[in-house]
């Protein structure tokens, strides 16, 4: 086959062969189709789109890229979950020990946050001493004893799309669908598991914000799962509000323990024992008593381990800002009104997030909310705080949370956004 050729087919509209998408992905991880001719591919693919065959190929193609875990050896069976990212969204945290649990193993290979969207390992490595990479047999006995694994994914897994990935947030190419499934799906697909729950996010901090297309979003990923054998459900779920008080990483750490601990706030309850309902009835353990899980100590014995067992001590001072700043309510009211994408930029100005994949970032950075949307609010009453280890960023933190919130009067109605879970 012939690159430029490939690229006029997809251009005019027409279709690709899976033969043809077969020998691009390969030619393109070996090197063989350039940067540039693959920036063009995935344009063409942005502007007209791919069908459900092409889609699936091309998943196919960025599987079989790289190398397939294999957890036949296993006697748990394996669920996980993936969210396609938002603010505040640390729900990987308690929901891997909670499944775990209950006897089934959590394979989760994460990755780092980039953009507004924090990162599930950047979380985690605010721990003092744990670490993210685990050989493959490390990953296998831990998923044996403990059952939770929340780890980096090997360099071998899906190496294509590792390459595509880059290229396609540099080239203005990430918000396209066919591009987003077959990115996720591909990674899912090659870590093995049996099953798999998407959490797919839509509102004003999900990266894609209409529902509709959130929807498309997630049944083209259950089709693909489900077609590779691989047991796959999707929940919708609202980010239009910052999930839980907290935004940030260490901050993100502190809360999920206290969800372990049978508290913390309502909507990370909620989310984390929707998807652990769904990852376990998937797994052959319907009607699980999740919440008593929650509320018994099972779930937190489950958390320790899983830290301990990646070198970190679950009992560690957590770090915290060296610096604050708090925002008080100018008036009286209700908060009607808290945007999450402003939100999510504004912990990612104060070092929470990474602007380069290479970037480090600061675990204490982030932000704690004191009221969420629909809570009464006195006059001069704190509404949130900021925290940094440099005190230069908070201007261009409060710079992004400008008209980022709203207090307005009772019985006003509440921006945001419906429910938290859509279907
Ligand atoms: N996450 C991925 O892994 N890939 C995408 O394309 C988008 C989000």
């Amino acid at each position: 086959f012939d690159a430029v050729d490939l690229i006029r087919t997809k251009r005019d509209g027409g279709e690709l062969s899976a033969a043809q998408i077969d020998w691009l992905i390969d030619a393109y991880t070996r090197g063989y189709v350039a940067d540039e001719q693959m920036s063009a591919m995935t344009m063409a693919i942005f502007l007209n789109g791919m069908g459900r065959d092409e889609i699936r190929d091309l998943t196919l193609a960025m599987v079989a890229s790289g190398t397939r875990l294999d957890f036949s050896t296993l006697s748990k069976r394996t669920t996980d979950k993936h969210s396609t990212g938002g603010v505040g969204d640390k729900i990987t945290l308690p929901l891997a020990p909670l499944v775990a649990s209950f006897g089934v193993a959590v394979p989760q290979l994460s990755g780092r946050g980039l953009g507004h969207t924090g990162g599930t390992l950047d979380k985690l490595e605010s721990i003092p001493g744990w670490r993210a990479s685990l050989t493959n047999d490390e990953f296998m006995a831990q998923l044996e004893s403990v059952g939770a694994v929340v780890c980096a994914a090997g360099a071998g897994l899906a190496p294509a799309d590792r390459k595509l990935y880059a290229l396609r947030d540099i080239t203005g190419t990430v918000e396209a669908i066919p591009l987003i499934a077959s990115s996720i799906m591909s990674k899912k697909i090659a870590e093995g598991t049996a099953a798999l729950v998407l959490d797919v996010k839509f509102g004003s901090g999900a990266f894609m914000q209409d529902p509709e297309r959130s929807r498309e979003l997630a049944e083209t990923m259950v089709r693909l799962g489900n077609d590779a054998g691989v047991a796959t459900r999707a929940l919708l779920t609202n980010m239009n509000v910052p999930l839980g008080r907290a935004i940030g990483n260490a901050n993100e750490v502190r809360e999920s323990v206290e969800v372990l601990a049978g508290g913390g706030p309502a909507d990370v309850v909620t989310l984390t024992v929707a998807l652990a309902r769904e990852m376990l009835d998937l797994a052959g353990v319907p009607d699980a008593d999740v919440e008593s899980a929650l509320k018994n100590g099972r779930a937190m014995d489950s958390w320790r381990a899983m830290i301990w067992a990646q070198g970190g001590d679950p009992d560690a001072a957590l770090p915290t800002p060296k610096e604050t700043h708090v925002v008080r309510a100018e008036r009286a009211g209700v908060l009607v009104a808290q945007h999450a994408l402003p939100f999510g930029i504004a912990a990612w100005r104060l070092g929470a997030g990474r602007a380069r994949q290479e970037d480090p970032v600061m675990h204490s950075a982030g932000i704690e909310l004191h009221a969420k949307p629909g809570d009464a609010i006195a006059e001069g009453q704190p509404l949130f705080t900021l925290g940094t280890d440099d005190p230069d960023r908070f201007p261009r933190a409060l710079e992004a949370l400008e008209g980022a919130y709203r207090i307005g009067e009772s019985g006003d109605p509440i921006d945001d956004g419906g429910p938290l879970i859509a279907g």
